[in-house]
């Protein structure tokens, strides 16, 4: 049964710089965009490099390693939208930011 965690503080996200935390025993990537908190499983579906380092554009993360898009809001491969990455819900608390995981 999923739970939420406290991650890390929600001032030590940066706006549009992913980040890397290990939560409940996965590795997630924290994304602060606009102001929103993005949880995703830091693992690519294509050859399981993690996303850390990846670049950001708008909505759209790009894997370090091949280039593949995905959107961080729906963790949709964009080329083909049903393959896609486990996201997870954030919320921010006092200051903390959760993951339900
Ligand atoms: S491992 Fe991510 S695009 Fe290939």
């Amino acid at each position: 049964m999923a739970s939420w965690i406290i991650a890390t503080n929600e001032s030590e996200l940066k706006e549009g710089e992913p980040a890397d935390y290990e939560i409940g025993g996965k590795n997630i990537l924290l994304i602060k965009k606009d102001g929103e908190i993005f949880a995703l499983n830091n693992n690519c579906p294509h050859m399981n490099c993690p996303f850390t380092g990846g670049k950001l554009e708008d909505h759209t993360l790009f894997c370090p390693c091949h280039k593949w898009a995905f959107d961080i809001r729906t963790g949709e491969y964009l080329v083909a939208p049903r393959l896609k990455v486990e996201i997870y819900e954030t919320k921010v608390e006092d200051g903390k930011v959760s993951v339900l995981v």
